[in-house]
């Protein structure tokens, strides 16, 4: 009897260990445990994932560089940027001729998005820092992209107001949201579809379209409503925050400062500015 009941509460063990490592990715255990689980796994993010050069195009950068083909050197936030995935599609597409900020709270996968992306360098930024408060002005950017990631962070509905209030109007939203088989055990962190489209239309958003994508993921675009405005290049100095005190920053030699609070941001030696070592 003993050990049947032993035997039962290993299976137990095994199976709630096995849901909120493998399917949840720690989400439920906090935000330490999901980065500490991608740190681990960054070397074999890609060879897990398998993306489809073909497919990444045709249904990512193909339409994202359509829809910005009008915008002269669009700026583009792609936030839990991961190995740089969004990046690398998008600088791929020849008529996109913008910059792109990738943002991770892992800073293990970035080490891997410099490594992947370092052919496009110089129209590239990466940050290290958490989705939850995005250290950027409102209305700044003319695309914000978030990947397969929402599920991840603590508030997904706190991650798609941060989204939303950085993308300028006239601005373009691409998210995913989860669905698909494992999306049952991802309660208030995956929606069903109609529940996503009407989470979508709390926020200032016009022509909201829910695709599917993949079997795990429906692709979600939108344009930010009101009076199209603002975009375009600009130098970081002039769109970072202080993610702590609101405050402008100033660009020194190795590391941004905080004209508010003199809190100093690091860059480092392979170009991350290193946002999240200080607000940790
Ligand atoms: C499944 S990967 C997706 C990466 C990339 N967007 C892609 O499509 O390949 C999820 C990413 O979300 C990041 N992430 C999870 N929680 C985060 C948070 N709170 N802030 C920023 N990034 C986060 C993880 O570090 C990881 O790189």
């Amino acid at each position: 009897m003993g050990w049947i009941a032993l035997a039962l509460g290993l299976i137990l063990l095994g199976l709630l260990l096995y849901w909120q490592l493998v399917i949840a990715e720690g989400v439920y255990l906090g935000p330490h445990i999901v980065t500490l689980l991608y740190n681990w796994s960054a070397r074999a993010y890609e060879r897990i994932k398998q993306f489809d050069a073909g497919a990444e195009q045709w249904f990512l950068g193909l339409p994202l560089a359509r829809a910005l083909e009008l915008i002269p050197a669009p700026l583009v936030l792609d936030v839990a940027t991961g190995t740089g995935r969004l990046p690398r599609v998008l600088l791929h597409q020849p008529s996109f001729d913008g910059r792109i900020i990738g943002l991770d709270l892992s800073r293990r996968m970035l080490q891997e998005a410099v490594r992947r992306t370092a052919q496009f360098a110089d129209r590239l930024t990466f940050l290290w820092q958490d989705a939850r408060a995005l250290p950027f002005d409102d209305d700044t950017f003319d695309a914000v992209t978030c990947l397969e990631a929402l599920e991840f962070t603590p508030d997904p509905r706190a991650v798609l107001a941060e989204l939303v209030r950085v993308l300028r109007p006239g601005g373009v939203l691409v998210v995913t949201n989860r669905v698909g088989p494992d999306a049952k055990f991802l309660p208030r962190h995956a929606f069903p579809r109609d529940e996503f489209e009407r989470l979508l239309r709390e926020f200032p958003l016009e022509d909201a379209k829910v695709q599917t994508w993949q079997v795990d993921y429906d692709l979600a675009w939108a344009v930010k409503a009101g009076e199209p405005q603002g975009g375009g290049i600009r130098p970081l100095a002039a769109i970072l925050r202080c993610p702590t005190c609101g405050g402008q920053m100033n660009r020194e030699a190795q590391a941004f400062r905080c004209i508010g609070c003199g809190r100093v941001y690091p860059i480092a030696e392979d170009g991350v500015i290193e946002i999240a070592k200080e607000t940790r």
